[in-house]
């Protein structure tokens, strides 16, 4: 591993020149990553759980040993409390229903954030929809964080549910999911984190945090699409009932009932994406070999040089909190008088890459009283040239649009 050019890693970097800010909706792949996904088809190719050769039970030894490798990424105590999904949207929605639906009534809340991806919205829309639970927000103050206050006020003990993202992906800002989850247990309420954002940028532990579900999306920690991740208490999973029916997650089935497989099996019904699993796998262990340390090091300077960059441009609205400390990765920042697509599309022209747009995060937009953002979203791999382009872009799109300002 180079970690003094950690881009050599990852061919489409390495072999292109455009300046990759859009880690926030998908990362590049490390080599590592590609080899494993490209050996998976060329050695080891089978349905995995599935055969009684050897071939099978080889790629079911590597599906289980990757949950293996997972559970001590995430430090849970069992494998079983791994489930894999298609991406953390499945995840969330897995929880939502299976959880939501059988152990919320008529006046419980639902307590999330207002900056939620809308994966983490709109399925409780539904569930509050279908029980008569109610849903509401905590909101953020004018540093785009949730006050102490806010999460103490809106977590009461009708509170049965909190959902809430560990760092925010059109702000950055790093919620205090510690204090969410103190606040929410002494109200005996359940708590579901989104990693989503901050998994690929920091040690997350689930006993540590002692939350009781947490989702992530595989493809954002450098593994490939489709594959995601739910954590959650053994207890808490064992009691509910399964989100998807179908091949291998049952025990018996009769012509007119069925009786459910343990856990892990119950909630992965159907062929799995094995391909996906075993490329996460090399993705942690892409992740073990740099070190959080060092991927937070070399992160942070370049989000810091970042922040300091575009503060001096006195056009441009930067929405991030003043705390460094609460704030990682992600950079959304409005040109004044300029629409973020126009911004996007000009910066593409110089070949950088930013997401443009709402985030999946409307609500969060329309208490902020905008429609959309540019976004750039940093990762392991950026680097103070890509900040200098990026800077020497955005003033590339105020000098073409200033003349139409008023
Ligand atoms: N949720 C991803 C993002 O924030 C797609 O861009």
């Amino acid at each position: 591993m180079n970690l003094e050019n950690v881009k050599s890693e990852f061919p489409l970097l390495s072999n292109s020149d455009i300046v990759y800010l859009d880690s926030g909706a998908t990362t590049q792949k490390p080599q590592m990553v590609i080899d494993a996904v490209a050996d998976f088809y060329k050695l080891n190719n089978a349905n995995p759980h599935r055969g009684a050769y050897t071939l099978s039970t080889t790629v079911t030894e590597l599906y289980e040993g990757t949950r293996e490798k997972i559970a001590q990424f995430l430090n849970a105590r069992y494998a079983k409390e791994i489930i894999f999904s298609k991406n953390a949207t499945e995840s969330l929605n897995l929880f939502a229903y299976s959880y939501g639906l059988e152990n919320l009534k008529q006046g419980d809340e639902i307590v999330l954030s207002i900056m939620e991806h809308h994966s983490n919205i709109v399925p409780w829309q539904m569930i509050a929809k279908k029980t008569g639970a109610i849903l509401k927000y905590m909101y953020i103050n004018e540093n785009f964080e949730i006050p102490d206050e806010e999460i103490e006020n809106k977590i009461t003990s009708k509170t049965k549910v909190v959902g809430i993202t560990h760092v925010s992906n059109a702000l950055g800002t790093i919620n205090n999911v510690e204090k969410i989850i103190e606040v929410a247990h002494k109200n005996k309420a359940v708590v579901i984190v989104d990693a989503s954002q901050s998994i690929s940028h920091m040690k997350v532990d689930v006993q540590k945090l002692d939350c009781d579900f947490l989702a992530f999306s595989g493809h954002k920690i450098y593994a490939p699409l489709g594959i995601g991740v739910l954590y959650g208490k053994k207890e808490l999973l064992e009691k509910m009932t399964p989100f998807l029916m179908g091949g291998d997650m049952i025990e018996y089935v009769y012509e007119n009932k069925t009786t459910f497989a343990e856990l892990p099996n119950k909630f992965e019904a159907g062929t799995q994406n094995a391909e996906g699993v075993i490329g996460l796998g090399a993705a942690i262990d892409f992740i073990n070999q740099i070190g959080y340390d060092k991927i937070a090091s070399i992160e942070k300077e370049v989000v810091d040089y970042a922040r300091e960059k575009l503060s001096t441009l006195d056009y441009l609205t930067l929405y991030a909190t003043p705390n460094k400390e609460h704030h990682q990765s992600v950079l959304s920042f409005n040109i004044n008088g300029i629409h973020p697509h126009d911004v996007a599309s000009i910066l593409d022209s110089e070949k950088i890459c930013v997401r443009s747009g709402n985030h999946c995060a409307q609500p969060l937009m329309r208490f902020l009283k905008i429609d959309s953002t540019c976004r750039a979203s940093f990762s392991i791999y950026n680097t103070r040239e890509d900040v200098d382009k990026l800077v020497v872009g955005i003033q590339k799109a105020y000098n073409m649009f200033k003349k139409y300002m008023k």
